[in-house]
């Protein structure tokens, strides 16, 4: 179903980000019928080129990163004649008088990407609003890192407050527009089976993964003041969290969905300073030129900044009281894998005997790569030996399941898509942000103020030896990285 006419104005629209997520993206949607001929993509940059300098410059993004062979001539011609590019100055005059001109009373869905540095937010945000573009239908969309803590995302919140209203505020954190994180909602909440033994009573531990085999390649500035903790684990990996965690929202609406998931942020533990291991990968063997080590690729020998993190956490509520969460993720580890893992009690009685085995029910939602979902089920070895007990899975991985029928549709699309249908639901609203890092913030403070310094592990493992001792010492044991 097309969506209603839109005008996207991209800011940053030359930028990496622009290049290979989202004119990309908008072009299969375009091919897919979705994207009405009446709309708009305009880039918006600093770099001075015109319209059709833009539209050679989108066409040759989508050859590089659209994923589409040879997209047929006539319809890339139709989607480049819906793009125009302004040259802009985000915080002088330069171009926002055309820019204004191009979006004059259109009576259409207006939105604005904030692809760009944080420190632009503000200023593009104000221009809107004094060139008469900050109408109250009018979208903005903004990237992560939102703030570097409470109090800079405070503050980010505050400025973007003074021009739009929380409604007109899309926060992106592309791991909500996975396939497979919307279906663990679809599983815990369409289906009888799963949701009565979701809880402590039950579930004796989660895990989740999310293992990634690129190093910090050229992204070093950036990812050396971050670090994985502010990278990964505040929001993607507490995203992931609280879809796992949250009650049943009483309906699939953006508020009743964030604020199930805000209570679960207020509701984490503070994390014990033995509870957490942080890592910084090594050189791979044979190959240190191409994949050096994490303090060469950033450029300084004594970075502090971790590339790995594994955490245990609680959330005390009375769902989870007493069910660990165990999260970890890093770069350069042994498979680009992403994983959450139910891993339920064992029986609490075995009718088999000692010999027989004893198993542990484990239900695996994989992100990626082979999207889909994977429950053990214990069974008797087949076979003529007597009762012994063996686990198959029950496998569910979508491209099997579904064969062809599963259309692929990248996460910026899909949320690109909702920004234009006006649906928040996969977008962090304020609070959330702030919620998590008013939980993050005591972590870092206390690896600064204690001198912390991040173990080495080997490019290619999974990750530092203190993370598997973090599981061994409470006789649990982290699923395998592989693919
Ligand atoms: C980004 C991080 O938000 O997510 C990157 O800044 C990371 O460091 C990336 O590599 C991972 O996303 P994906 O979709 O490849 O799992």
């Amino acid at each position: 179903i097309p969506v209603d006419p839109f005008d996207l104005v991209i800011f940053g629209g030359t930028g990496d980000l622009a290049r290979r997520k989202i004119l990309p993206g908008l072009f299969r949607r375009f091919m897919a019928g979705q994207m009405p001929p009446e709309a708009r993509i305009i880039g918006a940059a600093r770099t001075d080129m015109d319209s059709a300098g833009y539209r050679e410059m989108v066409a040759g993004a989508i050859d590089e990163f659209g994923g589409i062979d040879t997209p047929p001539a006539d319809t890339l011609a139709a989607f480049l004649a819906q793009l125009e590019y302004v040259t802009i100055d985000a915080k002088g005059e330069a171009g926002w008088a055309e820019l204004q001109d191009l979006m004059k009373g259109t009576g259409r869905v207006e939105a604005y990407y904030f692809s760009v540095a944080p420190s632009l937010f503000g200023d593009l945000a104000e221009r809107l609003q004094h060139w008469g573009m900050a109408d109250e239908d009018a979208r903005i969309v903004v990237e992560k890192p939102f703030g570097r803590d409470l109090a800079t995302a405070k503050a980010l919140n505050g400025t973007l407050a003074k021009y739009f209203n929380e409604d007109q505020i899309y926060r992106i954190d592309h791991y909500l527009g996975k396939e497979t994180v919307q279906n663990l909602m679809a599983v815990r909440f369409g289906n009888m089976l799963f949701e009565p033994l979701w809880n402590a009573q039950y579930v004796d531990h989660i895990q989740i993964t999310v293992a990634e085999t690129v190093g910090v390649g050229g992204r070093g500035e950036y990812y050396d003041k971050s670090g994985a903790m502010r990278d990964m684990v505040q929001n993607h990996l507490m995203q992931l969290l609280c879809l796992i965690a949250m009650e049943p929202p009483a309906r699939f609406d953006p508020d009743a969905v964030r604020d199930e998931k805000l209570k679960v942020i207020r509701a984490l533990d503070p994390v014990l300073p033995h509870h957490i291991m942080r890592g910084q990968y090594e050189a791979e063997a044979g190959q240190e030129a191409e994949n050096p080590s994490y303090r060469e690729a950033v450029g300084d020998p004594r970075s502090k900044t971790e590339s790995f993190i594994a955490l245990k956490t609680q959330i005390s509520n009375w769902r989870w009281s007493g069910t660990p969460f165990y999260l970890r993720t890093g770069k350069r580890m042994a498979a680009r894998s992403s994983e959450i893992s139910v891993v339920f009690k064992e029986t609490p009685h075995s009718i088999f005997g000692p010999d027989a085995g004893q198993h542990r029910n484990v239900l695996s939602i994989r992100l990626q790569p082979n999207e889909g979902i994977t429950l053990g089920v214990t069974i008797k070895e087949p076979g003529p030996g007597g009762m012994r007990l063996i686990d198959v899975p029950l496998d569910m991985t979508f491209s099997e399941a579904l064969g062809d029928d599963a259309e692929h549709v990248d996460a910026y699309e899909r949320l690109i898509m909702d920004v234009i249908r006006g649906n928040q639901t996969l977008f962090m609203r304020g609070d959330e942000v702030e919620a998590a890092w008013a939980w993050t913030d005591p972590i870092i403070h206390g690896w600064e103020a204690r001198g912390e310094v991040p173990k080495p592990y080997d490019s290619g493992s999974d990750g530092t030896t203190d993370s598997h001792e973090l599981m061994r010492r409470d006789g649990r044991e982290w699923r395998k990285v592989s693919l």
